[in-house]
């Protein structure tokens, strides 16, 4: 049996393309491994989208060198592969930066990922496939076999929309991942049926604006994600269904009504909000003001009052004065978050905001980045602790660290423990909620001779 080794960073749409890729792979014997030294092939799927994300890969580079050179002494070969964004993004230049690879391969390249593996082992090193090509990878990628199926688990990832137009001023993703591009609606029902055929209860439809879907319907006309959602719904055995990540320009009434109607839409939103300042928002070319943002999440919350709301920042964008730093924590304050991620601005090579003037210091981004997260932690504190007491369905996806824990996940989001039997993997189970912390929450299964008393709470968490 050849072997696949397969490291995964950045977002979630690059944890399923890795799922495609060894899809892919398996078709042609190859099984994966989660040691490297065992493997014929290594794939490391990059992402580009700050600095310090980017130089990981030439760090784990000198551990695959060791271990190519160890192997090569025994007599075997290894192709090494970078797949992803820094792939797409340096191309030709990351074969003579680092000798030790033989493929470099980008995110739309997918498909051809087994054919070209086999040619570095045939004709030598030196590959790169930059190119978009005008075939759809999603064309041409091969339906998941049943065991591939079923080693998703509980909860999958699936895109449905990939690339970007939007070319905010800081943001790699338009020139890794290319121009917008949406699935048709049958192939995303087709998938999405066979993931719930394999036991899958959660589904989680990606693209760098997933909101901005615009597929085509099985009627000849282009669907948007609040059609598709209503859709999706209909999936017998689909319980949960998430969105990510959403653009506040692209958030519409279908979408707003689809967060009313259907249960199967869990009551938690990623909406990036990058900055609480007009002016700079105004300079990132997000399209839209502080004010825009807050009118979007309150008609959310009218249609989903439980919502709960996450986002991402960035602070030290050049320019960015003490008053516009301010008006990002007046506009969290005002919003309130259940979770957020925070950065540091950090310049990418060509995107026009590299080359802009006033580059705020790093000890300044460091202080506001260190002042926001005190604020968004009190927030995620707070949002928790109020959780304690209550009843959460949670989907249990993975035995816990502890002996006898199980974990999963609650419509939140919260990552959820409890001690419990490991038949509940892959189910759905009402958690009395007794602590929380920052990033997860304790829970008990209630005893038998508690679950009539329980069925009430229960019925009232459902209603929300
Ligand atoms: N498509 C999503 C974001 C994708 S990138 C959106 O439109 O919101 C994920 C996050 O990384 C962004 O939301 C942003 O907060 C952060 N990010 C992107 N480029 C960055 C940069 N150059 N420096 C710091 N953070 C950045
Ligand atoms: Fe990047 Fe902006 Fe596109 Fe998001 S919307 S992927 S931040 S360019
Ligand atoms: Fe990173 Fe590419 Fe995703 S840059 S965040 S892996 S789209």
């Amino acid at each position: 049996m050849k072997k696949v080794f397969i490291k995964t960073y950045g977002c979630q749409m690059n944890v399923y393309d890795s799922e495609r890729m060894l899809d892919a792979l398996a078709e042609q014997g190859f099984t994966p491994t989660s040691t490297m030294e065992d493997a014929e092939l290594v794939v490391l799927n990059t992402c580009h989208i700050r600095e310090k994300a980017a130089e990981k890969v030439y760090s784990e580079l000198g551990r695959v060198r060791a271990i190519k050179t160890v192997r090569a002494k025994m007599g075997k070969q290894t192709v090494v592969t970078v797949a992803g964004c820094v792939a797409q993004a340096e191309g030709e230049e990351m074969l003579a930066r680092a000798p030790v690879v033989d493929l470099v391969i980008g995110p739309q390249a997918y498909h051809r990922l087994p054919e070209l593996a086999a040619a570095v082992r045939t004709e030598g090193r030196g590959r790169v496939e930059t190119e978009f090509p005008v075939e759809g990878k999603f064309d041409h990628l091969p339906a998941p076999g049943k065991k591939r199926l079923q080693s998703r688990g509980a909860s999958a990832f699936l895109t449905i929309q990939e690339g970007c137009d939007k070319f905010c001023t800081f943001c790699v993703v338009p020139y890794t991942r290319g121009v917008e591009f949406s699935r048709p609606v049958d192939a995303i029902t087709a998938e999405a049926e066979a993931l719930v055929g394999a036991g899958v209860k959660e589904i989680t439809l990606l693209g760098q604006n997933v909101n901005a879907y615009h597929g085509l319907g099985p009627d000849g006309r282009d669907w948007g994600l609040g059609q598709l959602l209503y859709h999706l719904a209909r999936i017998d055995g689909l319980i949960r269904l998430r969105y990510t990540t959403s653009h506040p320009r692209d958030v519409d009434d279908e979408i707003i009504a689809a967060h009313r109607d259907l249960g199967q839409v869990m009551p938690y939103l990623h909406l990036p909000v990058q900055s609480g300042s007009d002016r700079i928002l105004a300079v990132m070319n997000r399209g839209h003001s502080a004010g825009d943002y807050l009118r979007i999440v309150d008609r959310i919350r009218a249609a989903r009052p439980d919502l709960a709301l996450s986002s991402d920042f960035i602070v030290g964008f050049p320019g960015e004065t003490e008053d516009d730093f301010a008006a990002t924590m007046a506009l969290v304050r005002d919003v309130t978050f259940a979770q957020a991620y925070s950065f540091k601005y950090s310049p990418r090579p060509g995107t026009p905001a590299a080359s802009m003037d006033a580059a705020v210091q790093e000890d300044v981004k460091s202080t506001r980045l260190a002042e926001l997260q005190a604020l968004l932690k009190s927030q995620q504190d707070r949002f928790n602790g109020a959780m304690t007491g209550r009843v959460l369905p949670v989907l249990f996806e993975r035995t816990g660290r502890q002996n006898g824990q199980i974990t999963g996940r609650s419509p939140y989001l919260q990552a959820v423990h409890v001690n419990g039997p490991e038949t509940l993997l892959g189910q759905i189970a009402d958690v009395e909620i007794l602590t929380a912390g920052s990033n997860s929450l304790k829970g008990s299964l209630p005893s038998p001779r508690l679950e009539a008393a329980a069925v009430p709470q229960l019925a009232k968490a459902q209603t929300h």
